[in-house]
């Protein structure tokens, strides 16, 4: 499913007042089936952008396109309620939106809000449980009893369970630890690639753009400065720098070698692996 944002100003209206603007004239399309990553500095508008994806946040200003449905100014109710139903969200700490008694019941939530009937919300939940690498006990248990990584799994899955045909992401490995992490981001791109959904992820770790993302949304202050390929964008240093975005591992690493040897390897290198190929086909190990 596609997602165009035409000209979007968006802005927070807080009693009579409203904030500067948060999203300031942003313009891009991402693709059907692509994994976009979201990077920028704290405060410049990443959140915001996710939530103008779901209704959550209106434009004052321009139209955010989902698919066919489109939300401007005048959003419509009906719309609002089509983009929520495609459009899963996985909010930063999505465990502190659990609520319900047990697991089931929190995962069927969704589900049943969109009119499906119980049983086969409870098939779903069973399916989804399976998918984020829980087993089924865990269905009867409070969401209050689990870990910290069990819970994190147990709100993506209730996501999940409401079969979104675009994922957005916020953060969705903050507070985990490394392990946990990546599983979790495992899991969510091994569910994009399975389910050919449009995702797009915030996160401020430049490993996981390159080992995840297809392309990259840099926001500053409110605007989409710039939107690339993962590779067009690590091969820019200059880019990189002026952006003050880092450069992963491998990248760097392969900067490096570049550096002593004086060889050019023939692409960018965004994974360990990556670079230890290029580097046995070049003749360099
Ligand atoms: N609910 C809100 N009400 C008023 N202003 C808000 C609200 N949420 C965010 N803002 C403001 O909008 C701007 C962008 O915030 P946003 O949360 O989108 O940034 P972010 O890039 O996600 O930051 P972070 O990396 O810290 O999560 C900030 O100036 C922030 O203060
Ligand atoms: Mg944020």
């Amino acid at each position: 499913m596609q997602i165009t944002f035409k000209d979007v100003t968006a802005d927070y209206q807080i009693g009579p007042l409203r904030t500067p603007r948060v999203l300031d004239s942003v313009d891009f399309n991402l693709e059907p089936g692509t994994f976009t990553a979201v990077i920028g500095h704290t405060g410049s508008g990443k959140s915001s952008l996710l939530k103008a994806m779901n209704g959550l946040l209106i434009p004052v200003k321009g139209e955010v396109h989902i698919g066919g449905t489109v939300i401007n100014r005048s959003k419509n109710k009906k719309s609002l309620k089509t983009i929520r139903k495609k459009v899963g969200m996985v909010f930063q700490f999505p465990e502190s939106q659990l609520f319900a008694e047990t697991v089931e019941q929190d995962i069927c939530f969704g589900p049943l809000n969109f009119g499906v009937p119980l049983e086969e919300a409870k098939r779903i939940a069973r399916q989804v449980i399976q998918q984020v690498g829980l087993g089924p006990d865990i269905l009867t248990k409070s969401p209050f009893a689990l870990s910290g990584g069990q819970k994190r799994r147990v709100a993506i899955a209730g996501i999940l369970a409401m079969q979104p045909e675009v994922l957005v992401l916020d953060e969705p490995g903050a507070g985990l630890d490394p392990r946990g992490k990546k599983e979790i981001l495992s899991l969510i791109s091994k569910w994009h690639n399975n389910e050919k959904l449009t995702t797009v992820m915030v996160t401020h770790d430049m490993e996981d753009v390159a080992h995840y993302a297809d392309n990259v949304v840099v926001m500053e202050k409110g605007q989409a400065v710039l939107h690339k390929g993962v590779r067009e964008l690590f091969a820019d240093i200059h880019a990189l720098k002026s952006l003050r975005v880092d450069i992963p591992q491998a990248r760097k690493l392969q900067l490096k070698i570049e550096q002593e040897t004086g060889v050019k390897l023939p692409q960018v290198c965004l994974t360990i692996d990556e670079l230890a190929n290029c580097l046995m086909k070049a003749g360099l190990v």
